[in-house]
């Protein structure tokens, strides 16, 4: 009872709440699947329930039907239970980890005589997670009492009674009643396991536990060269102490100012249809509401093309881009979409008047939300999508795949995530002297942000002030999301003269927040017994949302990079399209496009090792790039081949790989109901130093110190520090005399948002450039040849009297006309996980992450993005599942309570990172690689673990067949996958 109560929430929240009050949440919700209730009940608790008239002995099922008005539960005692009679045994299966409430929870008491195995009284089988109605298998318990448990025949019963009374209340909310019905018989068959342990085959007692998770350990191996420091020095995140300690100030913290307004979002609730009336008098006669602003109030565009400018940029054709609207004009395109801004004194006050605002539709469609519906609308969405002209196509794909001796083909799909930063969506927008508009924003972009409202009220871009200090989190997800939050602060701030500000609750940002972008997956495979592709076709189709942004074309075109990861591409075409759907656009999220090209291909490969039984990893060896390939590759040099050999031999070495694989295999051999698989996947992750990155720099005079502002932001993946970094190495000054200053608008009007993982490199770069002309500027100051050196701030002081600008402002940018330089980061990951085959949990056992990060600038920074990246890939390929209601297509998994961010407990026990010695990048700065993202790619290893895993346990029920399996991976859908009939659950 004790360790089933350590899965209750999570130690704040166990600390905070009560077993009293969680029964009470059950009281009131009987549908919540409290585990406390199913612990206590089947206990039998004797509660003490207090009201005015007296105390009252209860048992805690009484009280389910008792009135509880004016009552108080006083205390609890558990009877003592007589371990050599009763078993007591309860089981909690879960989304993740811990932190979740239950797909299906059961408590049992088995009151049994351990010599005949007879269920010698009543027994108790609690359930919950079933239905608002149901815990008591009445029925089974019915059945059981005075059966002899070690008999077959009662378990096959007993089993078939249980299913016929488990009927799940269909939600669409929650997990699909099959795999509910299907647990409630595994939880049962578990503990029946678990009763007879030794009398039933070791093979089979393998399923009588849950998974536990053992302590979490790590080790992270980087490279560093003391010649450069402080770069490539292990300092701590400038920003971890004041981060940590709580000091440190987001968009929200800021006191509000005189006047200040707030704003709160009135959101369409179904997918697709016209509005008809949008009334917000009721909203407006509240006292203390201000205003209430939509599409009518516009001053300037309602239409916003983000970043629309770099694709012009690339002679692209801006054409095809269609706009994100501020606020819904006419028509409603997706359940969630802002309808206007209720603007009051207070954040309640507005949230309780948009409530008030009257929203009547007509010609309300179902709305389209997955790419198979959309398909079915658009089937021209499996051919090239028009926005992004990247693709490949070698060779003769159709011939060879006829000549290939052995052809597969599949299908599978990946759905999105959000980006679910820690800090909210944020921004206020102050008006001021001179037509100027103070605002602040927690946006990646802030000359996104500041051409956005520039256009949408029509202030000219040099009256925007816009500073941004940090981020609590951006990960792509407050790059063009930021975009429509500000104009509708400034918006409203300018209709009402007011400072506005808007903060999205968690329920808000994800029903109308831009996630990544979801695909789907087609391929057709010819290859030989070797493995070696001969031909291959495959298309996808990406979930653009309800409009076409410059993201869709990111999206495709880093999909189609992804796509040719490490391998071979004679004869091979692939073809990204799109479908446009009743969701918000989708955006760039941490390794958009990339992390998908690289799991399609990856899950071709292991189709072919299925197919031909072979090791997947032989399979991706027959396939590597080589030098003899008929389709070159661009700027992998000689090098880059040689790093990646020496990876692989590394790992083969350090991760033990093949001693593991024996072991696993004898591991699944003497398990039924536990399979384990280690999955190895490789990464070739390329990038293009294509961004223009602004940078200013500033010695003081006084005292020598120095402060920087660059045009990327801080998100926490350390660009800060790498700026200091390097700015005190070029400066030949103490890290700690370097101030890293927000981002301005002032200092960077016309960088580019932070993101692609190059802007803490390129940031560096015009760092850097920066300090270069500062010390031209001082050379002429320094002492002659011969003389005493002068120290810094002698130096400094003496060109400044001299009237030396001391301020330095430095682009960088690829060189006009010419493509940018381009480098490779490469990566290894191998992942041990297992399978609990009845339950459908997972549990990572270890995963070593290799990743080449050239010479890393920052390697503590560097190690814990890599971490942080792997960590993010472990969310999307695993656990983090949307839900969308069939009728409206809102989003039903839309907070913390639903959607599911892996936490500490879901990551790899034994979590091994590795930066690979001694590489060298020359295009990069300091021989750097950058870090932010391409880690999310080697998470595709634990999906494909895990389908090994689900592969052994499908073959102990001869099903040999390859199987579709999506991701996120869920414990349903993994347990779905296995496909385990209740005929099998057996006890010899
Ligand atoms: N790390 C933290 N802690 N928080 C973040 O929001 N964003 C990621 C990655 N690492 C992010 C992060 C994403 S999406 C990108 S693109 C890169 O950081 C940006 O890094 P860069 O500034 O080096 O380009």
């Amino acid at each position: 009872m004790a360790r089933h109560l350590l899965l209750v929430a999570n130690t704040p929240v166990r600390n905070a709440g009560t077993w009293a009050g969680n029964l009470m949440i059950k009281y009131h919700h009987r549908e919540f699947p409290s585990d406390v209730f199913l612990l206590l009940a089947a206990a039998k608790a004797k509660l003490k329930i207090a009201d005015e008239n007296g105390v009252e002995d209860m048992d805690v099922e009484k009280m389910y039907g008792t009135c509880m008005k004016n009552k108080i539960i006083v205390s609890m005692a558990l009877p003592p239970l007589d371990e050599n009679k009763f078993i007591f045994k309860t089981y909690k299966v879960t989304p993740r980890a811990i932190s979740s409430h239950a797909y299906v929870n059961a408590a049992f008491v088995l009151p049994l005589d351990p010599a005949t195995t007879e269920v010698t009284e009543r027994p108790c089988l609690l359930f919950g997670g079933i239905s608002g109605t149901f815990a008591h298998a009445a029925a089974t318990e019915h059945y059981l009492t005075g059966r002899r448990l070690a008999e077959p025949t009662t378990l096959k019963a007993a089993l078939q009674t249980l299913l016929d009374e488990v009927q799940p209340q269909p939600d669409p909310e929650l997990a699909d009643v099959v795999y509910r019905r299907r647990l409630a018989a595994s939880l049962l068959y578990k503990a029946v396991l678990h009763a007879l342990g030794e009398r039933v085959p070791a093979r089979l007692r393998s399923g009588a536990e849950q998974l536990t998770r053992p302590g979490l350990s790590g080790r992270q191996q980087f490279d560093t060269d003391p010649a450069l420091w402080p770069v490539s020095q292990a300092v701590p995140k400038l920003e971890a102490q004041v981060q940590t300690s709580g000091e440190a100030e987001f968009v929200d913290d800021q006191p509000t100012v005189p006047g200040e307004l707030y704003g709160y979002y009135v959101l369409s609730t179904v997918g697709d249809a016209q509005l008809k009336v949008v009334d917000g008098s009721a909203a407006l006669a509240v006292k203390g509401v201000h205003g209430f602003v939509t599409a009518k109030d516009f001053i300037g565009s309602n239409e916003l093309f983000t970043c629309a400018m770099l694709l012009k940029g690339m002679g692209m054709d801006t054409d095809l881009l269609t706009p994100e609207l501020v606020f819904a004009d006419g028509t409603v395109r997706f359940c969630g979409q802002p309808i206007g801004l209720v603007v009051a004194d207070t954040r309640e006050l507005a949230r309780h008047a948009a409530a008030l605002v009257r929203v009547e539709y007509a010609q309300v469609a179902p709305p389209v939300v997955t790419i198979r519906q959309a398909l079915k609308k658009q089937p021209q969405g499996m051919q090239q999508s028009p926005i992004c002209p990247a693709n490949v196509t070698t060779g003769d794909p159709d011939g060879a795949l006829q000549a290939a001796p052995r052809c597969v083909s599949g299908v599978w799909e990946m759905g999105g995530q959000d980006a679910f930063a820690m800090e909210a969506h944020v921004a206020r927008a102050v008006p001021c002297e001179d037509g100027q508009l103070n605002m602040s924003c927690a946006t990646q972009g802030v000359k996104e942000v500041v051409n956005g409202v520039a256009d949408c009220v029509c202030v000219p871009a040099n009256k925007i002030n816009l500073e941004v200090r940090r981020l609590g989190g951006g990960f792509g997800g407050k790059l063009s999301n930021a975009v429509p939050i500000a104009c509708a602060a400034a918006l409203a701030a300018i209709k009402l003269n007011r400072p506005v500000r808007i903060v999205l609750d968690v329920e808000t940002s994800m029903a109308m927040c831009s996630s990544r972008f979801p695909h789907y997956i087609s391929y057709q495979v010819g290859f030989d017994d070797a493995g070696r592709v001969h031909g291959l076709k495959l298309n996808t189709v990406a979930n653009d949302g309800y409009c076409i942004t410059v993201n869709s074309f990111v999206e495709i075109q880093q999909l189609v990079a992804g796509v040719q990861n490490v391998y071979r591409t004679d004869n091979w075409s692939v073809i990204p399209g799109s479908v446009s759907t009743n969701l918000p656009p989708h955006t760039a999220i941490r390794g958009p496009g990339m992390v998908n090209g690289i799991a399609a291909i990856e899950m071709v490969m292991d189709h072919i090792a299925h197919e031909l039984r072979m090791d997947p990893w032989e399979v991706r060896k027959a396939n590597f790039f080589a030098a003899d390939s008929q389709v070159p590759r661009p700027f992998d040099d000689k090098q880059d081949h040689e790093v990646f050999a020496r990876m692989v031999e590394e790992m083969f070495d350090s991760g033990d790989i093949v001693k593991r694989q024996a072991e696993i295999q004898a591991f699944n051999k003497a398990n039924r109901w536990r399979k384990r698989a280690l999955a190895l996947v490789p990464m070739r992750y390329p990038m293009a130093l294509w961004t223009k990155m602004p940078a200013m720099v500033s010695v003081y005079d006084q005292d020598g110190s120095v402060a920087v502002t660059c045009g990327g932001v801080e998100m926490g993946q350390g660009l800060n520090t790498k700026v200091a970094q390097v700015c005190a190495l070029e400066l030949g000054v103490p890290l700690h005399q370097v101030s890293v200053k927000p981002n301005s608008s002032l200092a960077n009007p016309n960088g580019i948002g932070t993101g692609g993982s190059i802007s803490s490199e390129t940031s560096s770069m015009a760092a850097r450039s920066a300090c270069r002309q500062l010390l031209q500027r001082l050379q002429p100051f320094r002492a002659a040849s011969g003389q005493p050196a002068l120290s810094w701030l002698q130096l400094v002081q003496t060109a400044s009297q001299a009237g030396v600008n001391l301020t330095a402002h430095a682009i960088q940018s690829p060189p006009a006309g010419a493509p940018p330089d381009m480098y490779t980061v490469w990566g290894l990951t191998a992942v041990e996980a297992e399978l609990d085959v009845l339950t459908g949990e997972s549990l990572l056992h270890r995963a070593d992450v290799m990743e080449d990060a050239g010479q890393p600038l920052s390697p503590a920074v560097d190690v814990g993005q890599v971490e942080g990246a792997f960590a993010y890939g472990v969310g999307l390929m695993m656990t983090e599942r949307y839900r969308f209601h069939p009728e409206t297509g809102r989003r039903l998994t839309n907070r913390a309570w639903n959607y599911y961010v892996p936490t500490h407990k879901d990551m790899p026990r034994d979590f091994r990172v590795k930066l690979l010695k001694n590489n060298r990048n020359p295009v990069g700065i300091f021989n750097s690689k950058a870090t932010g993202e391409p880690a999310v790619c080697m998470s595709v290893a634990c999906l494909l673990a895990l389908r090994q895993a689900v592969a052994e346990a499908r073959r102990e029920a001869s099903l040999h067949a390859w199987f579709q399996f999506d991701s996120p991976a869920t414990p349903e859908r993994t347990q779905m996958a296995c496909d385990v009939g209740v005929e099998e659950l057996v006890l010899a």
